[in-house]
């Protein structure tokens, strides 16, 4: 058994300070606004995705018996719990830059409430499966290129590398309680295709709602976006090379390690187990 291994047994629910500063740069993304609102808008989105992803999961706990897995969701529920409290305290810098986001918020939220609403508990849990995918593949782009966090706020890396080494360490919690009550790979395929379109729409919502406030043009946003693909070529394949594993029949999250590299850089940032 490798190290890794051994690790994605542990999760630990940490509970770092964060000391969201009035002082953390408007464009805190090598000063390219569209990147930084890209960050933004998820940033808008966690709180509510990881609630309902606590729900999700939370609703199968009686059906399952492995002692370990259940351990394992208890740590989840927390830890995505204290991600969706911390990434909330964020919203105040936003709206100390001036940004207007309670309207957003709120068509936002009666959304995802219509979708949980519409959703079976099965397609719920599936939906949280695909989702935790995103995360955890946006949490490994981070981890495998530190240059993408260097010069940055110090608050800002430490909530990033905080909320991606987490979302690693807890990887395989969801898509294991969605193959232990027996949801079908169509259900699967289904939900992960919805959460796509869902994370296409809503992220692109949410940071054009912020470039709006900041009349960046369409043009201009482009040649950020461009700017940011040219600096950090291997991300977009990264990024699609990862996403598309998912559609395997013999995906399994657990496949990809990376809960080494996740525990040394939380130590870099201050935060020890
Ligand atoms: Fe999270
Ligand atoms: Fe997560």
């Amino acid at each position: 058994m490798d190290r890794d291994t051994k690790l994605v047994h542990c999760i630990k629910v940490r509970q770092p300070e964060f000391e969201f500063d009035f002082d953390i740069p408007k464009y805190w993304f090598y000063n390219n606004p569209v990147i930084t609102h890209n960050f933004n808008g998820y940033n808008l989105l966690f709180p509510e995705f990881e609630r309902f992803f606590i729900r999700s999961v939370a609703y199968f706990k009686t059906q399952i018996q492995d002692e370990k897995l259940l351990e394992q969701i208890k740590a989840f529920s927390g830890q995505e719990s204290l991600h969706a409290q911390a990434h909330e305290s964020y919203f105040k810098v936003l709206e100390h830059q001036g940004y207007k986001i309670n309207r957003f918020l709120t068509y936002y939220k009666r959304y995802a409430l219509m979708i949980e609403n519409m959703a079976t508990p099965k397609l719920r849990i599936a939906l949280t499966a695909a989702a935790e995918h995103y995360t955890a593949t946006i949490a490994d782009i981070v981890l495998t290129n530190p240059a993408l966090l260097k010069n940055m706020h110090p608050t800002m890396k430490k909530l990033i590398i905080w909320h991606s080494a987490e979302e690693v360490e807890h990887r395989t919690v969801a898509f294991d309680v969605m193959k232990t009550i027996g949801v079908n790979y169509p259900t699967r395929l289904l939900a992960f295709f919805m959460t796509s379109l869902d994370m296409l729409l809503w992220s692109t919502l949410s940071s054009l709602m912020l470039l709006r406030q900041d009349k960046i043009s369409l043009l201009k946003s482009i040649q950020y976006k461009r700017q940011f693909s040219k600096q950090f070529a291997s991300v977009k394949k990264q990024l699609r090379q990862s996403l598309l594993a998912y559609l395997k029949r013999d995906f399994h999250p657990g496949k990809i390690k990376h809960l080494q590299l996740a525990h040394e850089q939380l130590k870099e940032v201050g935060i020890h187990d």
